[in-house]
Order: structure tokens, then sequence, then C-alpha cells
């Protein structure tokens, strides 16, 4: 009987970047129609091994083949050769804001072409409507891009991907920016897939994703396999957890910090998010931490941007104790549009955040208080780079978000305001951002997580408001149990 080949192979696949050994020696296969992830903590090698195989960015050495096309991987023009077998969805968003929906899905698609090479717009919106239809949801083909969400925006490349038509899917970390709602919809789309034969590579830090949509796992550590193709009935959350960070990781438990009746560091008074929508009052104490929660578009991301400050209330008032709004570090949710700069270094990047902190008498810069604030808080917020100096753009996507982190803290605020904290960091580096919130906590500080992860939520808040239709609906405090967290946010639907 003559044996099915793999989709993919890999062999022998090395990439360094300047004195970083991304990847060394890899081997990777991918079977048809099946569902394969590829775990590891943050700077592991995940998105280099993926951008070698898609041509994205090649490799140094090493074969591959996809389907029946064979080559070397430092080639450096493979990727045209293999458009026709695979897609790749990018960590880091590939939109153009100034083009439409329309535009955007599929003006590289030839299915919009006519019989002269010339692009279809009415098949374009035709397209369009049917896929908005298939995936439920409520966009029109001619809005910009530039004026999506960040879920919807990645949702959006995800559709582009699955809608081109090859046997070959890599999905880079797609959940992280999706509610569950939007989560359910692609998990459908993906197994319909699944059942077609279409392969997939799958990133993903949410470990319980996996053993939901994965068949297979292989797990990276430093840029070598330890753990290839495994089957993942078998495994559980914890054994990855382990093998992905080389140590054992513990999950840390819920501290309260609270102290009685203090006054608060921050009240809302009277605010409507919209100019129609019922006022909110609430207060923010020190050594609180209070979670978010609530349904997409509920309001808890207004709200929380409300209070940082960021964005004016359509009515009402947000003040601190003395009238004026204390000093607060705003972690946005969107880390690619409005988190760092990429061209510039993590230090640069981190000391952005407190410029009129570092400055001096005269508003020069001290090098040394730089230098040593810098240091704390990359390593408090446990960024892996190889320097200080590195651009930002070259870090994997979770480093990124941790320099975002590093750069709220940076002013020494009173409050700290953190929507989606955790978003693409890998388990490890998420109980040392947790443990740097209570920490926080502790020493007085008012936390404000926005969160769609109820793990996250019971780990981290004392106080979870529950925002649906711009106003307050629940709040528990205290003392709580998981089972009613999980019933309170469901409530809210
Ligand atoms: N363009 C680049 N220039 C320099 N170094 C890079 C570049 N791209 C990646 N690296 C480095 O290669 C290593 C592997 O990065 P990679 O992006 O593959 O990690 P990852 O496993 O995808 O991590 P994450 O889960 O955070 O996305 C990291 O140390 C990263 O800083
Ligand atoms: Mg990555």
């Amino acid at each position: 009987m003559e044996q099915i080949r793999p989709i993919v192979e890999m062999r022998g696949i090395s990439k360094t970047f300047g004195s970083t050994r991304a990847l060394r020696d890899v081997d990777f296969t991918l079977e048809e129609g099946e569902i394969h992830a590829l775990l590891g903590r943050n700077g592991a090698g995940k998105s280099t091994l993926v951008s070698a195989m898609s041509g994205y960015t090649p490799a140094d050495t090493g074969t591959i083949r996809i389907a029946s096309t064979e080559f070397n991987a430092d080639g450096s023009s493979y990727a045209a050769r293999i458009r026709g077998d695979i897609a790749h969805v990018q960590q880091t968003p590939q939109m153009f804001d100034l083009l439409s929906v329309a535009e955007n899905l599929f003006l590289e698609n030839d299915l919009v072409r006519n019989r002269w090479g010339m692009v279809s717009y009415t098949r374009m919106i035709e397209k369009t409507e049917k896929l908005m239809r298939d995936w439920n949801m409520d966009i029109a083909p001619s809005d910009l891009a530039g004026e999506l969400g960040a879920g919807q925006r990645q949702l959006l490349e995800i559709m582009k991907a699955l809608s081109r038509g090859v046997p070959v899917i890599i999905l880079d970390e797609p959940t992280a920016a999706l509610s569950n709602a939007e989560k359910r919809v692609l998990f459908d789309q993906v197994k319909l897939l699944k059942t077609a034969g279409v392969s997939f590579v799958y990133i993903s830090h949410h470990l319980d994703e996996i053993f939901e949509i994965a068949d297979t796992v292989t797990i990276l550590r430093d840029g070598q396999v330890v753990k290839s193709r495994a089957s993942v009935e078998g495994l559980d959350t914890e054994t990855l957890a382990n093998l992905m960070m080389g140590e054992k990781t513990t999950r840390s438990a819920r501290e309260d910090h609270t102290f009685g009746d203090a006054a608060p560091l921050l009240s809302a008074r009277q605010v409507q998010l919209k100019p129609d929508s019922p006022k909110i009052d609430i207060d923010v104490r020190p050594g609180e931490i209070i979670a978010l929660a609530g349904p997409v578009g509920s309001g808890k991301e207004d709200l929380a941007m409300v209070l940082a400050g960021q964005q004016a209330p359509a009515r009402g008032q947000v003040s601190g104790p003395n009238g004026a709004l204390p000093t607060i570090g705003y972690v946005p949710t969107d880390r690619h549009a409005s988190g760092y700069v990429g061209i510039l270094g993590v230090r640069e990047n981190v000391a952005l955040g407190g410029l009129e902190v570092l400055s001096g008498n005269f508003g020069f810069i001290s090098k040394a208080k730089e230098d040593s604030l810098v240091s704390r808080l990359t390593r408090q917020t446990d960024v892996i780079a190889s320097s200080l100096d590195q651009a930002v753009s070259q870090l994997s996507g979770g480093n990124q978000q941790k320099v975002v982190f590093a750069r709220a803290l940076c002013r020494d605020p009173q409050i700290i305001v953190a929507l989606s904290p955790t978003r693409g960091v890998d388990v490890g580096a998420k109980e040392q951002l947790y443990a740097l919130l209570r920490d926080l906590a502790s020493k007085g500080l008012g936390v404000i997580v926005v969160s769609d992860e109820e793990d996250e939520i019971s780990q981290l808040a004392n106080r979870v408001v529950i925002v649906f239709e711009d106003r307050i609906v629940d709040e528990m405090v205290g003392d709580y149990r998981m089972e009613d967290l999980i019933l309170h946010m469901e409530g809210a639907t």
C-alpha cells in the first residue's frame, strides 16, 4: 500500500538573527487534514519557523517540501512558487487601513478577476457579502479596514486566508484579539475546512484552545524541538506549560490588598459612555484590582479608556481626590496600533512612557537614571531581547506586549489601566505579570484590567464589574468563586 506523504516536510531548518539563534536544526511535518499546534514560550522561534515555511522570511539552512514543490529554505523567491498551496496569517496585522474591507479581502484573489484579468468590483462586493454572512459578521464591504476594531481586523485577515482555497494554512496567534464569541465562529470554520482535508499550523498561548482544536502538538524551546508530533490526547495544560518553559510553572492565586475605607484614588461620577446611555458611578481605591468584564461591544473598553483619561465621556466627570487626575499608566488594547514605536529600541519605547520622570531640572534626560529604570522594568515584565537597543519590531510578539507593559509603569503611576494585559504573553510571563500587578496593588496602587479570560480575572481581581450595554449591570467583590464568575459573566449576554 502506498503511504500518504505529509503535505509539509521541513528538515534541518536553522535561522540566526545577529547573535540570536532563533532556530537550530528544526524538523517539522504537517499531515493532510491535521491541525498541528506549534507551542513555545515568547521568543522560542514559532513565528520564525512558520515564516520560513510560507517564504515570508526564508531561513539560513534546511530543506522544505510543500505539496509537490521542493526547495531550499534559504531561497529568497520560493514564496511565489508556493502561493497556491499555503496561506499565512501573521501575528502582526497586515491589513491596509486605507482600503475597504472588500479590497483587503479580495484584491489579490484571482476569484474576483474577469476573463481579461481585470478586478470585478461587483464580484468582489458579492463575495465579501457572502463571506460576512457565513462568518456572522456585521461589516459592510465598503467600510475602511482602518476603522474596524482589533478583533474584527484579526477576523478579516483569517477570513482572507481561509477563503483562498489553499491546502495549508498557518494561523499565528489567531485568537489574540478575539472575543469568546468570535473565537467560536473561527473554530467552526477551521473544523469545517479540516473535514475538507485542509491542514493547519496553529500557534497560540491559550493552552486550553489546543485541546479544543488541535490533533498534534510540537513544542519549541530556545529554537529547538523539545516535543515532536505528540498526540493531544494524553496531554494536559500543565504538562504543556512545563515543556514550554523547561521548568515547573505554578498557577498563582488571587490576593487581597484592599484596606477598609481608604479614600478613592479615582472617581467617576454620572459618567455616560454615550449621550443616551445610563449613568455610571465608580470608585477606584488603593490596593484594589478591578476587572471590567462583559461581551464585545458592552462598553467595558470604553469605560476603561474613560477612567484612564484616554477618552472623554459623553457626559460626567472623572477625577482624583483633589480634583486633578492621578498619574495613570495605560496599556492599550491594540499594541500594534498604539502600543509601541517599532523602529525604536526597547529602551526608548519604555522611556517614552516617562519622559518627565526621567528629565532633570533642565529637561535633559539622565542616562544613568534611564538605564537603571528601564533595566528594572524590563526585568519585572520579563522582556527577552538581545539588548535594550534592539528595535521593538524585531522582538517576538509576546515580548512586544511586555515592552508596552513596561512603558505603562515608567511614570511611577498611582493607577494602572490595562486592556487585555497579557495578550500574546506565554504562560510563564503571564504569572510574572500577575505577580507584578499584585505587588503594585500591595504598594497601594489601584489596578484596573479589562479581560475576556475568566482564569485571568479570577487569578487577579478582588472586584469584578460586569459591563453590558454601556452600563454596570453586576458586581462581585472579595471572595467569589470561579463558578460564580462564569455565571455572572454569562448572565450578561
Ligand atoms: N527580524 C528580526 N531581527 C532580529 N531578531 C529577530 C527578528 N525576528 C525574530 N527575532 C528573534 O528571534 C527569536 C524568535 O522569535 P519568534 O518571533 O520566532 O518567537 P515566537 O516563538 O514567535 O514568540 P512569541 O510567542 O512571543 O510570538 C526572538 O529572540 C526574536 O527576538
Ligand atoms: Mg510569534
